[in-house]
């Protein structure tokens, strides 16, 4: 299994990918007079997952010699407070990027949270004037899965024109702004989600299937068209801790052109696009 993942060449290797970009902004940062980008990553709450995820945000700043900072706030907070906290973040100077990891606690309204970010210090791309700039393909910050898995794309040099792109998901994470990547450089997109009628029908017509549902395993070969690219965003533990995607991989494999692992695909590829998002901060704060 290990070795079917790390020699196929139907695989595209998030891990080498994101490797390269980590190193291309080490290079630059090393090479920057001023002080290097600084990220304020907000976390609410125990949510195991998310302790996990900003954990690897934070070692991904110290890879690339960004500065981080954490705040790790109880579940109790109140709105007010968490806004107070953000608008400091967006007043200090010393700060280029600002991350509110979520789901937030029930109490806590995550529209009004991710809008009270500044745009330009948004390096998830969730306020709603970058998703309305890449609405309107005027891109500023972008969201980071998504964003990654058209570096995945165009790392294969396809031509999106006269391509039909299938998302399954429409969350604001990945689903949605996914739709928008892929319409802004010409392809045809069809958004789905599980509860689509003739969903598998609709998958076989994908000549670029995008799987966002969070179901273990459950794109099966009924839902492929030979020869196309598969990109699995799902992160699923199994009852033996084993991780797997959305797609039935070891299956799957066989009738595709090209398809994403999981681990060492679309994961990686997230964490060195939020680096490339707080670099894009850090240049538009110095005009660079
Ligand atoms: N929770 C799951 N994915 C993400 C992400 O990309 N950004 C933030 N802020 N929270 C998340």
């Amino acid at each position: 299994m290990q070795k079917l993942k790390s020699m196929n060449p139907k695989l595209i290797n998030g891990r080498l990918l994101s490797e390269q970009i980590l190193t291309n902004i080490k290079t630059y940062v090393s090479n920057l007079i001023a002080r290097p980008p600084c990220l304020a990553v907000v976390l609410v709450g125990e949510d195991p997952a998310s302790h996990i995820y900003v954990r690897n945000k934070k070692y991904a700043c110290a890879k690339v010699g960004f500065r981080s900072l954490e705040y790790k706030l109880s579940s109790e907070i109140d709105q007010d407070e968490l806004i107070e906290l953000i608008n400091q973040l967006n007043a200090n100077d010393d700060v280029d990027g600002i991350l509110v990891q979520l789901p937030l606690p029930k109490h806590l309204d995550s529209k009004i949270i991710i809008n009270t970010i500044l745009p330009n210090k948004d390096v998830d791309g969730f306020h709603k004037y970058n998703v309305g700039a890449l609405a309107v393909n005027q891109p500023n910050l972008c969201p980071c899965t998504p964003h990654g898995i058209i570096y995945m794309l165009d790392s294969l040099k396809i031509n999106y024109h006269g391509k039909h792109a299938v998302i399954v998901g429409a969350s604001n994470i990945v689903g949605r702004p996914m739709a928008l990547e892929l319409l802004n450089r010409g392809a045809t997109v069809t958004v789905c989600n599980s509860k689509t009628v003739n969903l598998a029908k609709k998958c076989r017509e994908a000549d670029i299937l995008v799987a966002a549902i969070g179901k273990p395993r459950y794109i099966t070969v009924d839902y492929i068209k030979p020869q196309s690219i598969v990109i699995d965003v799902g992160i699923n533990r199994l009852s033996d801790d084993v991780l797997c995607g959305d797609v039935d991989f070891e299956n799957v494999i066989d009738l595709v052109s090209y398809i994403t692992p999981v681990p060492n695909g679309v994961g990686p590829m997230t964490i060195a696009m939020l680096m490339e998002n707080t670099l894009h901060c850090y240049k538009l704060k110095n005009r660079i």
